[in-house]
């Protein structure tokens, strides 16, 4: 297949969409009201965009990612009008969080309507749905007319993409159109909350923290079992893409990290260890951490490591929107083994650390 790439330079030099820029979503939006697929940017991650409404389409989102087609694809909207169409009941708790945290990056889970085909939510009766914040793709979500699945623009099992530039990586010949809106400025999926059983039900953290919806309800949601450790031979989680190992980068991973953080530099120091203990035998180690803990170990590692940071401990936007980014440029250049720093997991680190619990494959040290 042939890909088109489209570039919405002002959007990206100035953040207003132009008539130049318009005309190239128009064509996008064509795309998809054609039956073709078109990978977009959302303040999240890129998405890989179809009619939701058409199983064969759904079919092909999930050939073009490599994904197995049992795990369920998230509706885009770009009004509150479009939400009634696609499920067949609004319960209060899901016009709490819209009114809360919509348009924005959270995704929740409702009964489906007859609209939404099984091959478009894996077979479920319900339907993840999210209104995205970004302008790009709420223009274009708008200007198709049409409910968009999309999940994130990457190959099954990579990280997801944060820029066009892995859009092309991973979708090049697999999509028809890819839309350069410059970087995600979350740079991680968002959140999904359950709101089809009795209790509200974190099944994914993200951007909305669990502290926020927390605070919302006066009361904790529910944390899916998935979020807390490696499930049992048998078990499920509810959301199904849980269940994957995902964000993998190529070589293996191991996470340190003190679980309340407070023992910050004794991580880094069992990091340098590790480096060290590892430098007796042949490859190379990278290294991912934060800017704090770089300069910590400066000067202080052995060869054949290096090291990339994914931003400042004091700036958790920074770190989550650099992590896919930094977990594929290990991909790269020669690695045979990564060490990275974890966190606490509270606020944006909550989803921060279980991207990288399942980049690991639940490979932590606690220190
Ligand atoms: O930020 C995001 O959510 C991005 C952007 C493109 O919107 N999309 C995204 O989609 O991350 P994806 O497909 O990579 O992840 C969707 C997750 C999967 O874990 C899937 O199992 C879960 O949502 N999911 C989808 N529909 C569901 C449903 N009906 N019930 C439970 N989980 C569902
Ligand atoms: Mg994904």
């Amino acid at each position: 297949m042939d890909t088109v790439y489209l570039r919405l330079d002002d959007y990206i030099a100035c953040g207003v969409i132009s008539e130049s820029d318009e005309e190239k979503i128009r064509r996008a939006a064509q795309v998809l009201r054609e039956g073709g697929l078109v990978a977009f940017p959302t303040e999240t991650v890129y998405g890989l965009g179809g009619d939701a409404r058409r199983g064969d389409v759904s079919k092909r989102i999930y050939a073009a990612k490599g994904r197995p087609s049992d795990n369920p694809l998230i509706v885009h909207i770009a009004q509150f009008s479009e939400l009634a169409p696609v499920v067949s009941e609004i319960p209060e708790a899901a016009e709490k969080l819209s009114a809360a945290f919509w348009p924005g990056p959270m995704t929740v889970v409702f009964r489906k309507s007859e609209l939404i085909p099984a091959e478009t939510t894996g077979g479920l009766s319900t339907v993840a749905v999210r209104m995205p914040c970004h302008p790009v793709a709420r223009k274009l979500i708008e200007t198709a007319g049409l409910p968009v699945a999309a999940p994130s623009a990457n190959r099954s099992g990579r990280p997801s993409t944060t820029t066009a530039e892995h859009c092309v990586e991973d979708l090049w010949g697999r999509v028809d159109l890819i839309l350069d809106g410059g970087p995600c400025d979350i740079g991680m999926e968002s959140t999904i909350i359950d709101v089809t059983g009795d209790a509200v039900a974190l099944l994914r953290p993200g951007a909305v923290t669990f502290e926020m919806i927390t605070e919302l309800f006066g009361q904790e949601p529910e944390v899916d079992k998935a979020l807390r450790g490696p499930l049992k031979e048998g078990e499920k989680p509810k959301a199904p893409g849980m269940k994957y190992r995902h964000y993998a980068p190529a070589a293996p991973l191991t996470v340190f990290r003190s679980k309340d953080g407070t023992k910050t530099e004794a991580v880094w120091s069992r990091i340098r260890e590790e480096a060290e203990a590892l430098s007796k035998e042949e490859g190379v180690t990278g290294i991912l951490c934060t800017k704090e803990c770089a300069a910590f170990l400066s000067g202080k590692l052995p060869e054949n490591t290096y090291v990339k940071t994914f931003g400042s401990l004091s700036e958790e936007g920074t770190v989550a929107k650099r992590l896919f980014a930094v977990l594929r440029e290990t991909d790269s250049v020669q690695t045979d083994r990564l060490l990275a720093e974890g966190f606490a997991e509270n606020d944006l680190f909550l989803a921060v650390m279980n991207r990288l619990k399942k980049a690991a494959g639940w490979n932590i040290v606690e220190v």
